[in-house]
């Protein structure tokens, strides 16, 4: 079948140029009318359009076309591997799973098989749908940390993705699920690809162990140097007499609230290796305000989850509110169709949330470590970054973390630093002001952050041409500028600590 589709040039470069750029946008939007129409002025079809309408854009194919688009496997051999059925009307067959392609991170792409989306098949999604790579899969993949490792770990691994990342840099890939049909397709998927993944596929077990489990059940006793996790963290309504049957496996765990989320974020330190990190997507319940006065405080739940000595940062991308919320996910599983079902699920949600004083719901990154010699300088953090950042942005974490264990290593007063090439000052001052009223920072790479500058942090950074050491520029500034204030040389070294954390501010390497 790889052959096959290989021959089809079933590629991305020959998709877009088959549709053009506007249509193969609107695919991915799952916009399936813009291609199709492009199927439609087609005087013959190829055997890229007779892939491509086929797996992807839901079209029922005569059986002397797909026999010419698959030669090697035929149409016996796609009825065998399960991934056609006899339409209702004719001689005509349609998909029972979408494959796409996906770039890998060897040369080759990658084609992976999932279950029909809501915009491929009529009707409400089957429960247990085995979800495609969507922008949760992506944000994940682009967002892990990519150390070379031994043993790696990608729990509820769905169709694959993540588990098929990882074997570009771990020599052992554990995937587990919850579900056999989940399963199912991982396996189909490695064994599609097998050469672009490097797997023999005589012989799966030596690199990929797929197992049968939900959450740590299958991995018990073991530790990983790597975790990734995009699990079911969708928050879902409880009612009394549900069954297995009646939740979506891929979004939600069964769990009340943010039980799974947090029950992960506790556990998952313990089959850890020492320096060994876990990466995850989350929700998490933001309980309302006592009063109006203050604030929601986002950080208090997920800071209770984690176990003394683990290592953790938080990154939350998005806030909704409740009603935001439980619109989201009633249209992901396209239950808005029935007008009754929708207000009753809709309201079931609001009533869930208010059972917990909940007043918003968190989305974001995870990350987690088990702390080891020379690996222990993260600490606790939580950043709230709501604006676009740059993707993929696993290196940029993967350089926060290297800087902060570094940090904890050494003394930040001998260092000589220059600032970073992507930052930029910004002054902000009212019209006919004498000095600026803001000054602040902005870095143009990675998680893009601003910071805010006094006046003394706005005098160290520019001196930070790599001549004078950390402890000779806060001398200097004190006796220019923080004379009387007791406090001067505290607040500016932990102002230029966090510069060098979050980039603004590196070292001078080559030149000391
Ligand atoms: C959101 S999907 C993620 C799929 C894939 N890893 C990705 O990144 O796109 C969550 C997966 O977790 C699985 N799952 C659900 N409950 C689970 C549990 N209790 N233990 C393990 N996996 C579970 C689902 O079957 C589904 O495949």
């Amino acid at each position: 079948m790889a052959g096959d589709l290989r021959r089809a040039a079933f590629n991305h470069e020959a998709i877009t140029e088959f549709l053009g750029d506007t249509a193969h946008d609107a695919l991915l939007r799952d916009q399936l009318i813009p291609a199709l129409r492009t199927l439609a002025v087609l005087d013959a079809p190829t055997p890229l359009s007779t892939t491509l309408g086929l797996f992807m854009l839901g079209v029922e194919v005569p059986e002397g076309e797909l026999a010419a688009a698959f030669p090697a496997t035929g149409i016996a051999g796609l009825h065998g591997l399960g991934l056609i059925e006899p339409a209702e009307s004719g001689e005509l067959w349609r998909a029972r799973v979408d494959l796409r392609t996906h770039a890998s991170d060897a040369d080759e792409e990658i084609w992976v098989a999932s279950d029909l989306g809501a915009h491929q098949r009529a009707g409400v999604l089957r429960h247990d749908h085995v979800l495609g790579i969507g922008q949760a899969s992506l944000t994940l993949a682009q967002t892990t940390v990519r150390p070379q490792v031994r043993y790696a770990l990608d729990l509820g691994t769905g169709c694959g993705i993540q588990a098929f990342h990882l074997l570009s840099h771990a020599d052992r890939v554990v995937a587990t699920d919850i579900s056999a049909r989940a399963l199912g397709f991982t396996r189909f998927n490695l064994l599609l690809n097998h050469q672009a993944l490097a797997i023999d596929p005589h012989d799966l077990q030596a690199r990929v162990d797929l197992r049968l489990g939900s959450l740590l059940d299958p991995v018990r006793g073991e530790e990983f140097d790597l975790i990734v996790s995009n699990p079911p963290f969708v928050i879902t309504p409880r009612f009394a007499g549900e069954q297995d049957a009646d939740r979506f496996t891929y979004r939600d765990g069964g769990m009340p609230g943010d039980t799974l989320v947090s029950t992960l974020v506790s556990s998952l330190p313990s089959i850890l290796a020492p320096g060994g990190s876990a990466q995850m997507l989350a929700n998490w319940e933001i309980t309302e305000a006592v009063d109006e006065e203050q604030s929601r405080d986002w950080t208090a739940g997920p800071r209770s989850w984690l176990s003394a000595d683990t290592e953790a940062w938080f990154i939350q991308r998005e806030m909704v509110s409740p009603t935001e919320y439980a619109e989201t996910w009633l249209r992901d599983a396209s239950q808005g169709r029935d007008p009754l079902a929708f207000a009753e699920q809709y309201g079931a949600y609001l009533d869930d949330f208010a059972s917990r004083n909940v007043g918003a719901i968190g989305f974001g990154m995870v990350w987690l470590r088990r702390p080891a010699e020379g690996k222990n300088g993260m600490g606790v953090n939580f950043e709230a970054i709501g604006y676009p950042i740059e993707q993929p942005i696993g290196s940029y974490l993967t350089r926060d973390i290297s800087v902060a264990d570094e940090l904890a290593a050494r003394d930040v007063r001998d260092l000589h630093l220059v600032v970073a090439e992507d930052v930029t000052e910004e002054r902000h001052q009212r019209p006919g002001a004498e000095h600026p009223g803001v000054i602040l920072l902005r870095q143009g790479a990675g998680l893009r952050r601003t910071e805010i500058l006094d006046t003394a942090l706005t005098g160290f950074v520019s001196a930070c041409d790599g001549d004078l050491s950390v402890s000779s520029l806060v001398i200097a500034l004190n006796s220019l500028i923080g004379e009387g204030d007791p406090e001067f040389s505290s607040r500016l070294h932990e102002g230029v600590v966090r510069l060098i954390k979050h980039g603004f501010l590196l070292e001078m390497r080559n030149n000391r």
